[in-house]
């Protein structure tokens, strides 16, 4: 044991991801050491499967007692943690802290919540130990041949792990490395939950279309994997477009559509929810996502919604009699709702990162996200592209390029969601983005009587427009009130 060569990193967990990344390091010649705990009768074998099945004659060493398997790691170790996010992760470093040695490095590649990571990051560096909270994006296939890889933590760990992260990662055209150090702290994990907002969103966003093609323009399944094929082709070409035209074509054994017999109540794991929580920490309109977790939260009780249609049943849909229109219509609405929700995600990684001291760099974020992640498209270039230059845009949707794409598409996504709506078809997502739009490009507000009525009913105080901001009045609505305020302040 003593003479054999060490390995290069450590891998716990031997679920799907964890499996596909040891192999996906192993296919990159690193050697690996990999353990997963033994609890009887619920992970039990688990190694040894492992070993004798798809990791057989690779560079992978199984191991089911935890000191030998960190033994066995090259130092400064590196050791990735693929559990589920939570407490799990919290009691493995607890069980690791004792056997690891000053400088070794954690990386948690599970999908944790920034402030947990903040938290390890701190307490394992305290402990003389190094800790990389990264995101990991793709799934299985990513996971095995190439993933999108947002690591933050502690910098010193980066240029241990870089070269394995970055060569397991997905690499973009130019043949750039979807995996660069993002950040301090929580950073990896906080871009990685706001990749998995975009993602919810995106998803929201082409069911809207899918359902509106459906039922505005009568058109089949192989027609509308026809069209989500040609969008590939274009500005919208993407990963989860890709995938849905193939969805639409895939066939049960009887020839019918699978699509059509999977039940329409959505599930979520939590990372959608976060990224709208967080938003709202920051104050920041993340109204798309929003939008998108609480449509699968709608789409969930379907037995309520069978009860509703009962009590409000609905006409039929009028097809449209030009369906060229119609389709160039959902592309705009598709398109356009997309540009809006990467600007609110952008901007909300631009708040997070001046409050938190994080330096975030937008542009090697949109760059990491265009190949091996869920939400990898063409346009992340164009993302890209408009932070590079020296003068950042204030809000993606003003940097030239987008303002012009935007102007373009404007038209044929307002008829569109007018018209879903007229016709009781559900596009919440891409009329959230519209009216997300309208109010972004409003000098003007209904605000005025929202602070108004505050005022009113409880002295909160309104600054004027024939007064320099900051400078906060109190009215006497009633003749009846005092001249007391409230305090002023924002959350
Ligand atoms: C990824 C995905 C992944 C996520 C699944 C499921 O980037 O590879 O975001 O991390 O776990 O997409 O998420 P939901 O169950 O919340 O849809």
């Amino acid at each position: 044991m003593e003479n054999q060569k060490k390995s290069d990193i450590g891998l716990i967990g031997l679920a799907v991801m964890g499996e596909n990344l040891a192999l996906n390091m192993a296919n990159n010649g690193w050697q690996v050491s990999v353990y997963n705990r033994t609890v009887p009768g619920i992970e039990e074998g688990v190694v040894e499967r492992f070993m004798d099945g798809r990791a057989k004659g690779k560079s992978i060493e199984g191991y089911t007692d935890m000191a030998s398997f960190v033994q066995s790691i090259a130092q400064p170790r590196k050791i990735m943690m693929m559990v589920r996010a939570g407490k799990a992760v919290d009691e493995l470093m607890e069980q690791l802290f004792p056997l690891l040695s000053p400088g070794d490095i954690m990386i948690d590649g599970g999908n944790s919540n920034y402030e947990d990571t903040n938290r390890r990051v701190a307490l394992a560096e305290e402990k003389g130990f190094l800790f990389v909270g990264s995101g990991v994006s793709g799934g299985e296939e990513g996971a095995l041949n190439g993933a999108s890889i947002m690591p933050g933590g502690s910098k010193e760990a980066w240029e241990s792990v870089q070269p394995v992260l970055q060569s397991i990662s997905a690499k973009a055209e130019d043949g750039s490395p979807c995996c660069q150090w993002v950040g301090p702290q929580g950073a990896g994990h906080f871009v990685k939950m706001i990749h998995n907002g975009i993602e919810y969103g995106d998803m929201q966003l082409i069911s809207e279309a899918y359902w509106v093609m459906k039922h505005l323009g009568g058109m089949t399944n192989e027609e509308m994997a026809d069209v989500f094929e040609g969008w590939n082709k274009g500005r919208l070409n993407s990963y989860l477009i890709e995938i849905t035209a193939q969805i639409l074509r895939h066939r049960e054994a009887d020839g019918s559509y699978l699509i059509d017999h999977i039940l329409d109540a959505a599930g979520q794991k939590g990372t959608g929810k976060w990224s709208v929580i967080n938003a709202m920490e920051l104050g920041m309109p993340l109204g798309l996502i929003a939008t998108a977790v609480f449509e699968r939260s709608l789409s969930a009780q379907k037995d309520m919604r069978g009860l509703a249609s009962t009590a409000f049943p609905q006409s039929d849909v009028k097809q449209v009699a030009d369906r060229e229109t119609l389709l160039s219509n959902v592309y705009a609405a598709l398109y356009a709702s997309k540009l809006v929700s990467y600007a609110q995600g952008f901007s909300v990684l631009q708040t997070a990162s001046d409050k938190f001291d994080w330096n975030l760099d937008m542009a090697s974020i949109a760059r990491m996200w265009r190949g091996g992640c869920i939400i990898r498209s063409a346009f992340l270039n164009d993302i890209a592209k408009a932070y590079e230059g020296s003068e950042k845009p204030k809000h993606l949707l003003l940097a030239p390029y987008f303002t012009a794409e935007m102007n373009e598409l404007l038209n044929g996504w307002k008829q569109l969601v007018a018209l879903a709506l007229t016709e009781g078809l559900p596009v919440p997502a891409f009329s959230s983005a519209l009216n997300y739009f309208y109010s972004l490009t409003s000098t003007d507000l209904s605000a005025n009587m929202i602070q108004a009525q505050r005022d009113y009913f409880g002295a909160h105080t309104f600054e004027r427009k024939d007064k320099e901001r900051g400078e906060f009045f109190h009215e006497n609505w009633t003749g009846r009130g005092g001249n007391t305020k409230s305090g002023t302040y924002n959350v």
